[in-house]
C-alpha cells in the first residue's frame, strides 16, 4: 500500500504522509515548480501577484478593524475616531485598509490593462476574463459597502445616491430600493446589512472567485507580451520551449515587484494617507448627517469613470442602464474582438488608436467624474463616453478582417 502511494508523488516521511490523503505536493508541482509561464513576462506581469497581495492585506487589516467596531448608527464614526487616536497601532491598521482599497483598484486597472492589451481575454481565456469581471464586480460591492462603514457623511450622502439608482427600476423600484436598505432611508440597518456582506459574505465571494480565476489561468496557460500560445511549441518531454518554471523563476521577479508596491505603499500610508482627499475624502471626516448635503456628491476615484457615465444621461433610468452597459461591454469583450491575433505588438495602428483612446476616456470621465459640472464639463464628458462604447464597436467591426504585422512561431525578447 504504502510503496503505491509514495509512487503516485515521489514524497515520503510526514510529507508523503499528507500526500497520501491531501495532494500537497501534487498542487505545489502543478501550480508552482512544474507550472511552465511563458519566458517573456514583462512589467505588466507584477499585478497579478500584487493583487493577491493586497487581497490578503485588506483581509488582515479588516480582521483587526472589525475587532474595534460596531455597525450601530450611534456608534461607528465615534469607534473609528477611537481606533485612530486610541486602539494600540489601530491609526496603521486602519490606513492600511483605506490604502489598501485604492491600491487595490489600481493594481486590478493596471491588470485588466494588460489583458486588454496583450488580447488575454481572447480564446482560450475567455473564462479567466470573465471570472475577472465577476471579481470586478464584487471588489466595487465590496468597496462602496466599506465605505459606509465609518458613518461620514459621504459615507451617508453616497449610499444614498447610489441605492437610490434601483429605485428609478419601473415597477420594482420601490420594493427594490426598500429591501436593499432594509428602511426607507440609509440608517442603522443599511448599516447593519452593509456590514455583515462587506466583513462576511463578499469576502468569501471575491476569495472563491480569485481561487477559480487562477484554476482557470492554470487550465489554459498564460498568456505573455507576444499573444503567442506556448503550448504549442513543446519538447520531447512535452514542456513548452518557451516555457520555465514558475517557481522559482518568477516567485523571485514576483517578489522583487512587491518590494517596490511595499515602497510606494508604505510611503503613502505614513506619509500621505488621504492622499489629498482622493483616497479619504475630506467630507468624511464629518459623521453622517441627513439635513447636510455635501456640495458635491461623489464617489471614490475609482467609481468616477462610470459615475460620469451616469450623470451624462439626464434621464435617470436610462443613466443607470449607461453605466451599467459600461461594465458589461468588458464583459462580452472576448466575443466582440474576433481578430487571430491577441498582442498589441502585432496589431496595426488603428488598434493603438482605439486603445489609447479608450483609456483615455477612461481617465478623463474619471476625473471630470470629480468636479462640479457647467456646461462645458457636461459636452466633454458626452463626449468621452462616446468615445468609451465606440472603441467597443469599433472592435467589434475592425477586428473581422484585422490585418496585422507577420506573427512569429516562439516568443520574441
Ligand atoms: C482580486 C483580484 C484579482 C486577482 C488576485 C487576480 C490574480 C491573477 C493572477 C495571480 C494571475 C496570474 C499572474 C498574471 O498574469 O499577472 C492573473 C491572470 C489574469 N487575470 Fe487576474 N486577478 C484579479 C482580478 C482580475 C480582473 C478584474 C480581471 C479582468 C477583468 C483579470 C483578468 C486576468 C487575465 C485575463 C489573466 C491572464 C493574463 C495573461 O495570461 O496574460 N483578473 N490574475
Amino acid at each position: 500500500m504504502g510503496k503505491a502511494v509514495n509512487s503516485s508523488n515521489s514524497s515520503s516521511g510526514l510529507m508523503g504522509w499528507i500526500d497520501a490523503r491531501l495532494p500537497v505536493t501534487k498542487a505545489y508541482k502543478e501550480h508552482l515548480s512544474e507550472y511552465y509561464a511563458p519566458n517573456n513576462f514583462n512589467f505588466w506581469y507584477f499585478f497579478g501577484s500584487l493583487s493577491l497581495l493586497v487581497l490578503v492585506n485588506q483581509l488582515l487589516t479588516g480582521v483587526w478593524l472589525t475587532m474595534h467596531y460596531k455597525p450601530d448608527a450611534e456608534q461607528a464614526f465615534g469607534l473609528v475616531e477611537y481606533i485612530m487616536r486610541d486602539v494600540p497601532w489601530g491609526w496603521l491598521i486602519r490606513y492600511l485598509h483605506t490604502t489598501g482599497a485604492s491600491a487595490f483598484f489600481i493594481v486590478i486597472y493596471m491588470h485588466m490593462f494588460r489583458g486588454l492589451m496583450y488580447g488575454s481575454y481572447k480564446k482560450p481565456r475567455e473564462l479567466v476574463w470573465l471570472l475577472g469581471m465577476f471579481i470586478y464586480l464584487a471588489l466595487m460591492a465590496e468597496a462602496f459597502m466599506g465605505y459606509v462603514l465609518p458613518w461620514g457623511n459621504m459615507s451617508f450622502w453616497g449610499a444614498k445616491v447610489i441605492t437610490q439608482l434601483f429605485g428609478v427600476i419601473p415597477y420594482i423600484g420601490d420594493g427594490l430600493l426598500e429591501w436593499i436598505r432594509g428602511d426607507y432611508n440609509i440608517s442603522d440597518a443599511t448599516l447593519n446589512r452593509f456590514f455583515a456582506l462587506h466583513v462576511v459574505a463578499l469576502p468569501i465571494v471575491l476569495l472563491l472567485l480569485v481561487v477559480l480565476h487562477i484554476l482557470a489561468l492554470h487550465t489554459v496557460g498564460s498568456n505573455n507580451p507576444d499573444g503567442i500560445e506556448i503550448k504549442k511549441n513543446k519538447d520531447e518531454n512535452g514542456i513548452p520551449k518557451d516555457g520555465i518554471p514558475f517557481h522559482p523563476y518568477y516567485t523571485v521577479k514576483d517578489i522583487f515587484g512587491v518590494g517596490i508596491f511595499l515602497l510606494l505603499f508604505m510611503f503613502i500610508v505614513f506619509v500621505k494617507p488621504d492622499m489629498g482627499g482622493l483616497f479619504l475624502e475630506h467630507d468624511n471626516f464629518n459623521i453622517a448627517d441627513p439635513g447636510s448635503t455635501p456640495e458635491h456628491i461623489k464617489p471614490v476615484w475609482y467609481f468616477t469613470p462610470f459615475f460620469a457615465i451616469l450623470k451624462v444621461v439626464p434621464n435617470p433610468l436610462w443613466g443607470m442602464i449607461a453605466m451599467f452597459s459600461a461594465i458589461i461591454m468588458l464583459f462580452v469583450l472576448p466575443w466582440l474582438d474576433r481578430s487571430e491575433v491577441k498582442s498589441i505588438r502585432y496589431r496595426l495602428l488603428p488598434f493603438k488608436i482605439a486603445l489609447f483612446s479608450f483609456v483615455f476616456s477612461f481617465i478623463a470621465l474619471g476625473y471630470l467624474g470629480m468636479i462640479g459640472w457647467g456646461d462645458t464639463e457636461k459636452l466633454v464628458a458626452r463626449i468621452l463616453t462616446g468615445v468609451y462604447f465606440a472603441y467597443f464597436a469599433f472592435l467589434f467591426f475592425y477586428s473581422k478582417n484585422e490585418k496585422h504585422k507577420p506573427i512569429p512561431e516562439r516568443l520574441t525578447h
